[in-house]
């Protein structure tokens, strides 16, 4: 499987807080049968200010601990952004990491504030689709406005957002409510793909694999395998794996 969402990186956001943690991470991953793996850490504003510097870096000495302890997940690195009026000047300035690539438009995993849907987002969504960005708006069915009223993903849809789900939300990670909503987002076929998004061993621990046995169940195994490995496959294509 291949895993497009993690906060593995130690130290620099809400995810691994050591380098032994991430190493545990791996580890943990690597046994759940993800072979690939995008590290994802947040850049949000004043919360967690991550660049493409402290990016590497983190990405670098993970990098090493993996080589030195034989683990053999494939790694590479992107960023979850929050929604700021900022990531026009970062994209301008390219230094926004994206994920790969979706249908030739470079693709962006856009987080929106979980309590709602930022007003606006259209016109932000319209001008990264016309600056050949795609944005992949992670875990729609935690978001409390798309919760409340399904017509705001068909809204996202409409306005040309790709949907990833976290594996958790098929296997009651969260809530009944959010087990719910993920299923029908995936009967309706809004699944752009799934991916871990990945906090820690205890709290938000690698679930795709039981995600890809629940979705099996659900509907049926080439849409499993289509969502924990043919469409990640194809967005990373061009990334280089290390
Ligand atoms: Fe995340």
């Amino acid at each position: 499987m291949i895993d497009l969402h993690s906060h593995i990186l130690p130290g620099i956001d809400d995810g691994a807080k050591t380098l032994e943690d991430a190493v545990a991470l791996a580890m943990h991953s690597h046994e759940c049968g993800v072979t690939h793996m995008v590290c994802t850490p947040h850049i949000h504003q004043g919360v967690f200010d991550n660049n493409i510097t402290s990016i590497s870096t983190a990405f670098n000495q993970l990098l090493i601990a993996l080589k030195e302890q034989n683990i053999p997940l494939k790694l590479a690195f992107s960023c979850e952004v929050r929604v700021t009026p900022d990531i026009l000047t970062w994209v301008a300035s390219n230094s926004l990491p994206f994920l790969g690539e979706w249908e030739g438009k470079k693709v962006l995993l856009l987080e929106l504030p979980h309590s709602h849907i930022p007003p606006g987002i259209e016109n932000l969504v319209r001008w990264l689709l016309k600056n050949n960005i795609q944005p992949v708006i992670p875990h729609p069915e935690r978001n409390r406005d798309i919760i409340a009223d399904y017509n705001r993903i068909l809204f996202l849809k409409r306005i040309g957002c790709l949907f990833q789900v976290t594996a958790g939300a098929f296997i009651g990670r969260f809530n009944e409510q959010i087990q719910s909503l993920a299923e029908q987002l995936l009967a309706e076929d809004l699944v752009s793909y799934v991916a871990s998004d990945m906090h820690s061993i205890n709290r938000r621990p690698n679930d795709m694999q039981a995600c890809k046995e629940a979705i099996t169940q659900l509907s049926n195994t080439d849409t499993a395998n289509k969502l924990v490995f043919d469409v990640p496959s194809v967005i990373t294509q061009n990334l280089v794996w290390q």
